[in-house]
């Protein structure tokens, strides 16, 4: 990485603080809930984001690569800060998005940070796990660093493991000494598998599944925990998703909308609010007893907000 960036890191790195929330159902029940609020660490590099890319964006470094080459969605958080980091440390993007093209708030973004795009269609997006699927994009983009979707792979799972350190160094802010179990949003794994990393069993780690349960989730899992020469262990899926990826009901836009306003924590739809009401589901279904600590690791992704709005605002009344 430029000193520029490890700069950048270290700082971004430093700055999610750790925030306690105090809403009617965990006072309910007995339960201290923290948030580490890594949606503050930086305003478009924000989220688990900064943290799934900064190995990413070290190892660019070491081989000079031209430029950072990615998959997603049009709402993609990933190619948000992707291209947003490529702008900042002055390397080219390259963004190779699902399906037809799209006008969204994110796909703005990308074209304002410089991202070069391509629309890869449905089935050519599927072609994504192909062994060979990078080699036609290399030819065009020589040198240039290929990223999972997601931000994933091993790279991006060691981005993850210093959260741990950085959240317990936090504690005192709050006036905790400890705590007992980390939950957050899970797309891929890679977040929670850095977690899980970090806390080498000190401490539970409960993943909510963002899409519907299926066995990509624990077969990265194992995958990037193996490659990390780690036990299979240390973590538990919950099935958070609801009506599918991407999909929102009027429970979840009214828990999100009333959780903004008491708690005054930002959400988004597709991971964060879906993760904190599966939260709510399980503490109110007994699973935590009374005096239990958690902490809720915010993995940002309010950029992906916007093209929501409206759909809730219409459904949260
Ligand atoms: C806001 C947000 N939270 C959680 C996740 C899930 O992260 P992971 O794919 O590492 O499980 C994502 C996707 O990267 C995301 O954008």
């Amino acid at each position: 990485m430029t000193s520029a960036a490890s700069d950048a890191f270290a700082l971004a790195a430093g700055a999610a603080p750790l925030q306690e929330l105090r809403l009617d159902w965990l006072t309910a029940h007995g339960i201290s809930l923290a948030v580490l609020r890594l949606d503050l660490v930086d305003p478009e590099l924000s989220g688990n984001k900064w943290f799934k890319l900064s190995q990413h964006l070290v190892a660019a470094h070491l081989n000079r690569a031209p430029g950072l080459i990615s998959l997603g969605g049009a709402h993609s958080n990933h190619l948000h800060a992707l291209a947003a980091a490529g702008r900042r440390f002055s390397l080219h993007t390259v963004g190779l998005l699902r399906g037809v093209a799209q006008d969204t708030p994110t796909v703005r973004d990308l074209q304002r940070f410089g991202m070069q795009l391509h629309w890869l269609g449905y089935g050519g997006y599927r072609a994504r796990h192909r062994a060979d699927f990078w080699e036609p994009w290399l030819q065009h983009y020589p040198e240039y660093r290929c990223i999972p979707e997601g931000g994933g792979g091993l790279a991006g799972a060691l981005g993850c493991v210093p959260l741990v350190a950085q959240l317990q160094a936090r504690l005192g802010d709050i006036g905790w000494t400890g705590y007992d179990a980390l939950w957050l949003a899970v797309g891929t794994g890679t977040t929670l598998a850095g977690l899980v990393i970090g806390e080498a069993g000190r401490h539970p780690v409960f993943g909510a599944l963002a899409g519907p349960p299926s066995h990509a989730v624990p077969a990265n899992l194992a995958r990037l925990l193996a490659e990390a020469g780690m036990a299979n262990a240390g973590y538990q899926l919950v099935d958070a998703s609801r009506d599918g990826f991407g999909r929102f009901d009027a429970e979840l836009a009214n828990f999100m909308l009333q959780t903004e306003r008491v708690g005054g924590v930002p959400l988004e739809p597709v991971y964060t609010a879906k993760a904190l009401l599966a939260l709510r589901l399980r503490i109110e279904a007994g699973d935590f007893s009374a005096g239990t600590r958690l902490i809720f690791v915010h993995t940002g992704g309010l950029q992906g907000r916007r093209a929501a709005e409206a759909q809730l605002q219409q459904l949260g009344g």
